[in-house]
């Protein structure tokens, strides 16, 4: 079933209790990919990408790299201005990708993928990551899912000591 609207409040409960008990953000971020993916319906990768240097410093600060995530391998590194992840990192803003073959310079991790949408996340007023979530289906994310997946990330913001 493909939640609605209002079940993203349960997932951002469910999301609340997972923050708060574990040791590290990355460990947090890995057990609300796998939540993400468990829930929603029609979707082939769900996971995150954060800013290198918020890692290791001597790695770029305008540069992603792959995060926690659930589905096929992936790209490692995507700079800012990149791919739909780079661009809604870049712009500090939602995008919601109908037809990701239409998206110039889109990355095709999944050839499977369709649709993604990319909701940015924040720590200390700056983009720290992104969450990226692609689905086989054309036109998978409607505005609910892009309400929802901003309510997620502003959750995750709340929750994680980043
Ligand atoms: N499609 C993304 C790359 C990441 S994968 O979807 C996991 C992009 O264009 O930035």
């Amino acid at each position: 079933m493909r939640p609605a609207c209002e079940d993203y409040g349960l997932l951002c409960a469910q999301i609340k209790e997972v923050a708060a008990n574990q040791p590290h953000w990355i460990s947090a971020l890995a057990n609300v990919a796998s939540l993400l993916a468990m829930s929603l319906d029609d979707v082939n990768w769900v996971g995150f990408y954060v800013l290198g240097s918020l890692l290791d410093p001597a790695l770029p600060a305008d540069e992603l790299i792959v995060g926690p995530f659930s589905g096929n391998v992936a790209c490692s590194r995507i700079p800012f201005s990149k791919g739909v992840c780079g661009t809604a990192a870049l712009e500090d803003r939602t995008l919601l990708v109908d037809d990701v073959h239409s998206f110039r310079g889109h990355i095709a991790c999944d050839a499977a993928s369709a649709s993604e949408i990319v909701v940015p996340l924040h720590a200390d007023g700056r983009v720290i990551g992104v969450l990226d979530i692609d689905s086989p289906h054309i036109a998978r994310f409607a505005a609910a899912d892009r309400q929802g997946l901003e309510n997620v990330a502003h959750t995750l913001e709340e929750s994680l000591q980043i």
